[in-house]
Order: C-alpha cells, then structure tokens, then sequence
C-alpha cells in the first residue's frame, strides 16, 4: 500500500496493457477509474470502478471525466492506453481505416486530455500518461498510419507538457517496443490488401495473407513489467518527458534518430553534417 493513494483513470483498460495498469495500480494501493468499451477481463475490487467509453466520442470523453471527479473528488493521473494497429500501405487504406484509427489513437488521448486538464488545473496537479511506442520516433513501411497517430499524439503532447507544467500538470509519453498483449494479433485491422504490396507484407511480416493467421503469443515485454515500469514513472519526481519500455526500445529508437540525423547531415548546412 503506497503512502499516498491517488486517483487513476485509465482508458481501455479491460485487457492487455491498460488491464496491467489498473491492477498495478490497485495493488500499489491506489483508487482506479477503469475505462471499457464492453465486455471486460477485470476482477472486481473495492478501489475499482468500471465505466463504459469509446474514447472516439468526445462528448462521452468530457462525460466521464466529470464523473469520475462527481465520484472521487480529483483525478491525480489519466492514462490514455486505449489504442489499436493498422496494417496497410498508404495507398490501400480507406477513408473508414484512416478515420477510424486517427479517432482512437489521436483524438480520444486528445479529448481526455482536454477534458481532465482544467480538472488537474483546479487541483493544482496531475499527471496525463500516453501511451505512445518506439513507432512514434521512426516509422515501418504498412504501418504508417498507425505510425502517423502516434506521432501527432507526440506532437501535441509535448506542445501540452510545456503548457501546462506552470499549474503542476506533468505530461509523460510512455513508448513501448514489442508488448506481449493482442495488440499484434486479434486486435491488429487490416485495409484491404492490393496484390503490389504482396512482396514487401513478405518481406516485413513473413506473410502476404492478411489478416495474419492467429499466432501463439505475441512476444515482447509482459503487460505486467510494462505496468511495474510506468507506475514507477509516475511515482517518480522528475522523471523524463519520454520513457522507453522494454529490451527492444532503445535501439529502435536510436536507429530512428540516427536515420533522421543522416537524412539531415546530407545538407551542408547542417550542424555537424
Ligand atoms: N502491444 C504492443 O506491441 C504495443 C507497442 C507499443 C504501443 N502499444 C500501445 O499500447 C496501447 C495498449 O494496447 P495493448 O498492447 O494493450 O493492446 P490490446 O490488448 O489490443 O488492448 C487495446 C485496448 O484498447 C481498447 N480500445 C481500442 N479502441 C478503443 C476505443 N475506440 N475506445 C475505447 N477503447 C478502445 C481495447 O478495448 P476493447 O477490449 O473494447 O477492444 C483494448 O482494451 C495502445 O495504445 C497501443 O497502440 C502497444
């Protein structure tokens, strides 16, 4: 039991990752406002309530927000977990894939951020936790929608940081590299494939059929060493804005920040090219 329980929000919190969270934070002694679309794999607790959201709806973002303050008074951290994958070139994916993942991915993080920051600008502090990924950084062919979600989550998130650190708020970009949660199998969409792409979903996936046929485990880090790493975060003071998650992570990001900085250095005028 931790000295000082807070208050956690987390959205998507039935399974995988966000699931972690809320029972690591139970565990840590804290109260948990879990968020869900339907059915769920949460245990029942004393500490934890269970609402119903779609974070693509604002309006039911702001909702929940408000009564989840009616409930507990103040809300000390809001994860924004909910999120899925989208496999498909550029080229092949439809109005409905690309609106659909930009709704969860970018706009609900961006709704409940908005919603819950006059909340933690009343209380004098907060904490907004969104879960990003190393593919935030760099970028995988097929996967770039997916990555174009998460890096407009980055962008804004880091303009909001340095807003809202004057009332207290912290802002945290939690990226992870491989997770050992469904996120790569059953909850992974798939725009409609075109033959042209066949070669390259070989190349990168072992596979040109998609959906994937169901594999065993996902591998990667464990939701629940995942969830140990962020709770640990946000107990910390001062923690950095950005916060790598897993064995994977750090080279997928330095590999992505040296690509860019040699992309750059071919301008002479570049510092250091
Ligand atoms: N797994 C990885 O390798 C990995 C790596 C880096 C980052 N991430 C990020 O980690 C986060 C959690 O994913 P996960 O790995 O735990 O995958 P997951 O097991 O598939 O869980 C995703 C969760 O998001 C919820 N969700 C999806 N769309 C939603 C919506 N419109 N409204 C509310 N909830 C919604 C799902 O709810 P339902 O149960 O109702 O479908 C589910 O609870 C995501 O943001 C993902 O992008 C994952």
């Amino acid at each position: 039991m931790t000295s000082s329980p807070q208050i956690w929000m987390i959205t998507g919190a039935g399974r995988g990752l966000g699931r972690a969270l809320a029972e690591s934070a139970l565990e840590a002694g804290h109260i948990v406002v879990a968020t869900v679309r339907g059915e769920h794999e949460l245990p029942a607790h004393d500490r934890l309530t269970i609402m119903t959201l779609d974070v693509r709806d604002r309006g039911a973002a702001r909702d929940t927000v408000r009564r989840a303050v009616e409930h507990h008074g103040r809300i000390d951290v809001l994860v924004n977990n909910a999120g899925y994958g989208l496999i498909g070139a550029v080229e092949e994916a439809s109005e409905d894939d690309i609106r659909s993942v930009m709704d969860t991915n970018l706009l609900g993080p961006l709704w409940l951020s908005q919603a819950v920051i006059p909340v933690m600008r009343e209380q004098s502090g907060g904490h907004i936790v969104q879960i990003s990924t190393v593919g935030a950084v760099g970028t995988m062919p097929l996967l770039g929608l997916y990555n174009s979600t998460k890096w407009g989550l980055e962008g804004f998130s880091e303009a909001m940081a340095a807003e809202v650190a004057r009332f207290g708020i912290r802002v945290s970009l939690i990226e992870p590299g491989a997770l050992d949660t469904a996120w790569a199998g059953p909850s992974m969409r798939f725009s409609s494939p075109s033959d042209v792409y066949d070669e390259q979903r070989t190349e990168l996936f072992g596979t040109a059929e998609v959906p994937w046929p169901p594999g065993d485990s996902a591998g990667g880090t464990t939701p629940s060493d995942a969830a140990a790493a962020i709770l640990a975060h946000v107990a910390s003071d001062n923690g950095p804005l950005r916060v790598l998650i897993g064995d994977d992570a750090p080279e997928q990001v330095a590999a992505a920040l040296d690509l860019r900085r040699q992309d750059y250095s071919r301008d002479p005028r570049f510092p250091g090219a």
